[in-house]
């Protein structure tokens, strides 16, 4: 039987839980395919470090990871290392050019470089492929590239994040505040010591550039992402948010405008406790995508994790194998374009107000006519008293432009009743 030999980088989560799929699954792996998929050889940083998996001495162990890609006998690099630059895309790059199939799970690699290792790939007649860059497991790239290409999109919307949603999860089911239960987090191995990448919208929205770019037929774009992450949802805003009908989720949009244009965010919202995506619960993901011949269609499953995030970077290989690997970004790279964005100052929706004022008379009154005087007018209204002598007042506006509430905010958060900063989060419609 034809043999596919490949060389992984890094042997972390992911690379640990790739070596062992292919080790424990040979056969089924070789059914599937067409080919034997065999390690030939592996890079890490500590060779001593205890991994949980036998390494066969015959296969050759690299101290620098890029030397992979220079290896006659590695016909496929898979990079399992991690970040947008370095040793990663030195490795990527190298491998490419030097006609070797690459697959990766790194979505800060092809967010930013992935249009040009794209064009590397495409002239060296080998594959790039990062499924598992977008929602680990989930094979959402795969469903939208293969299964939904007789489809236009108009809509995508993913929870794009586990660390994110764990923890929102558990500050609403636990009445825990965000930097206790991101410590859980952090304990659990879900969340970095570091944890802003994820926190922030970072990693979502790199996620977000990766799945845009192949929905919309666009370069990957990250820079052009409105970026705002968890930090500053309370319990408070949680449990109000159920009380008026939804759960607050951190989303990764994508969506078409009336202009023709696009806007791309990663934010919290408001969800609709009705709609499936607003109860993904605790670590795992999804992906919503709006398509024109096959209308909504929902994914949802682990987002991360070692045999699952592995489970896509096999999938991945066995393309290769088979030889079905083509256009990583579902069209030739000569095809793709720059989107044309637009700021989320222009953003039209619902939104969440949150008002903590002094308790005292006319400032419901002096809150609903500053809005009205915007323009603004609300469908639902909630008032909490405080045991400090003040009251949070939450209304959910109509559609409104985002600037408009803006302006408003800015001037009833200078009011003398006003105690806290006002909270403003978004409602997604669907
Ligand atoms: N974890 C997930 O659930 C998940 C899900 C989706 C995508 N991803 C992506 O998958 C990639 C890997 O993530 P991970 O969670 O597996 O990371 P990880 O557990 O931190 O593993 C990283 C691996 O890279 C190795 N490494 C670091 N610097 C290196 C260098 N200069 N040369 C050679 N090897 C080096 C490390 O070596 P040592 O072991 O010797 O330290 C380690 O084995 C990242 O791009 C990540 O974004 C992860």
């Amino acid at each position: 039987m034809k043999k596919l030999k490949i060389g992984i980088a890094g042997l972390g989560t992911v690379g640990r839980g790739t070596f062992k799929i292919l080790t424990q699954k040979t056969s089924l792996l070789a059914k599937r395919s067409g080919a034997e998929i065999e390690v030939v050889a592996v890079s890490a940083r500590d060779k001593s470090r205890d991994r949980g998996i036998q390494i066969p001495s015959q296969i050759t162990w690299y101290e620098d990871a890029v030397k992979l890609a220079s290896d006659a006998n590695v016909e496929v690099v898979v990079e399992l290392i991690g970040g947008a630059d370095g040793v990663a895309y030195n490795l990527v790059k190298a491998a490419l050019e030097n006609k070797k199939h690459v697959v990766t799970a790194n979505k800060a690699l092809i967010a930013k470089h992935g249009f040009d290792l794209a064009k590397i790939a495409e002239k060296n007649n080998v594959a790039l492929c990062f499924e598992a860059s977008v929602a680990g497991g989930i094979p959402a790239l795969k469903g939208i590239r293969e299964g939904l290409a007789a489809n236009k999109i108009s809509k995508i919307c993913g929870i794009l994040n586990g660390t994110c949603n764990f923890i929102i999860t558990k500050m609403k089911n636990e009445n825990r505040s965000f930097d206790d239960v991101l410590k859980e987090a952090q304990a659990l191995g879900y969340a970095e010591a570091d944890p802003s990448f994820d926190v922030d919208g970072i990693d979502a929205a790199h996620k977000l550039a990766v799945i845009s770019a192949l929905a919309f037929g666009i370069k990957p774009n990250f820079a052009s992402i409105y970026k705002e992450g968890i930090t500053k949802i309370t319990i408070d805003d949680l449990k109000f948010a159920e009380e008026l009908g939804y759960n607050i989720r951190l989303l990764g949009i994508a969506n078409e405008t009336a202009e023709g244009k696009l806007e791309q965010r990663v934010h919290p919202c408001l969800i609709s406790s009705e709609v499936p995506i607003g109860n993904v619960s605790g670590v795992l993901g999804a992906v919503l995508v709006n398509t024109d011949a096959l209308g909504p269609v929902f994914f949802t499953g682990a987002g991360a994790g070692e045999m699952q995030t592995a489970s896509a970077v096999v999938a991945d290989l066995v393309d290769i194998a088979a030889n079905r690997a083509r256009n990583p970004w579902g069209i030739a790279t000569d095809d793709m374009v720059e989107g044309q964005f637009v700021d989320i100052s222009h953003h039209v929706g619902e939104y969440y107000l949150r008002f903590k004022a002094k308790d005292k008379d006319g400032v419901l009154s002096s809150i609903t006519t500053i809005l009205a005087q915007n323009g603004i007018g609300f469908e639902k209204v909630l008032q909490k008293l405080g045991s400090d002598k003040t009251a949070n007042i939450i209304l959910i506006t109509h559609d409104v432009s985002e600037s408009k509430v803006m302006e408003s905010v800015d001037k009833i958060s200078k009011m003398d009743y006003t105690a806290e900063a006002p909270v403003v989060i978004r409602v997604e419609a669907f």
